[in-house]
């Protein structure tokens, strides 16, 4: 089993209870990791009464992942409180909600950036803050979430798809850029599952219909099993992985009809 004792981490993309971010935060938690949590506006009442569930009381902040100003002050507060850092786990990702039903040919300019920015570009600037902090630390290991989309073509995910393929190639560059500061840089792609955000995408349960119906196991996942993956590749355990996008997906990946 994945150890936490005296590990620090910081957990961004929790919005509720039903986060993969959540779990994650919660399966690091229980194994002993100390946590500092940042939520987006709206969600910070959920996030602080959340928060009182962990053994351990989190550091609680605020963070918008596209803006520098926020990230800045949540790293220096981290510097501050911790003095160094673990593990970072980004679980944030948005696509404005029209870019989510329309036929892809009409993806705006807007809606492209703004995908792009918070759902990958965000992975660059956390890792940049984070690694002076795990440098510190002799290492550390920062983990993000993507999804099958970015590879294959599901109804709807449209630039959601281009956005996760632009964040498992940053995964790639971040990992060879920080390996040599023993810096991991990872992904799991998970499963469909209903959270908050895929209830932005038209049609999601559709896509759960499908993987139940043809995924090798002959169901879908739920947070808790990509939490487990996601603490082997945060901890020690995984110690020997980099660059790597672990697919959590009952199979699916891996049928072709
Ligand atoms: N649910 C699924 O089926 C599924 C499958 C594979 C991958 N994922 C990925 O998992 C990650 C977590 O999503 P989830 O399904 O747990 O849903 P969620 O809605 O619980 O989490 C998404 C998070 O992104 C945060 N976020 C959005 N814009 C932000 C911003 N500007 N600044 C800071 N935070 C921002 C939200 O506050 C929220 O906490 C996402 O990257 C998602 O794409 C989800």
């Amino acid at each position: 089993m994945s150890d936490f004792t005296g590990k620090l981490g910081l957990v961004v993309g929790v919005a509720n209870k039903r986060s993969i971010a959540w779990a994650i935060a919660q399966a690091t938690a229980q194994r002993g990791a100390r946590l500092a949590l940042t939520y987006q506006g709206r969600f910070e009442e959920h996030v602080n009464e959340l928060s009182q569930g962990l053994g351990q009381p989190p550091l609680v902040l605020p963070c918008d992942v596209g803006s520098d100003t926020d990230i800045a002050a949540v790293f220096a507060r981290i510097q501050e409180e911790f003095g160094g850092l673990d593990f970072v786990v980004h679980g944030a990702a948005f696509a404005p909600r029209e870019e989510l039903s329309a036929p892809f040919s009409q993806t705006t300019r807007e809606g492209f950036r703004v995908a792009l920015d918070i759902s990958a570009y965000s992975l660059i600037a956390l890792a940049r803050h984070a690694a002076p902090l795990m440098e510190a630390r002799g290492g550390g290991s920062v983990l993000t979430l993507s999804y099958l989309g970015s590879d294959r073509v599901f109804p709807n995910y449209n630039v959601m798809g281009v956005a996760k393929a632009a964040l498992e190639s940053t995964v790639r560059y971040l990992a060879a850029d920080l390996g040599p500061k023993n810096i991991r840089v990872n992904a799991v792609s998970a499963g469909p599952i209903k959270t908050l955000a895929a209830s932005g995408i038209a049609g999601f349960s559709n896509i759960l219909t499908v993987y139940r119906d043809r995924a090798p196991l002959r169901r879908t996942v739920d947070a808790n099993e990509v939490a487990e993956a996601a603490a082997f590749l945060l901890s020690d355990a995984g110690r020997g992985v980099t660059g790597e996008v672990m697919m959590v997906d009952a199979g699916f990946h891996a049928t072709g009809m």
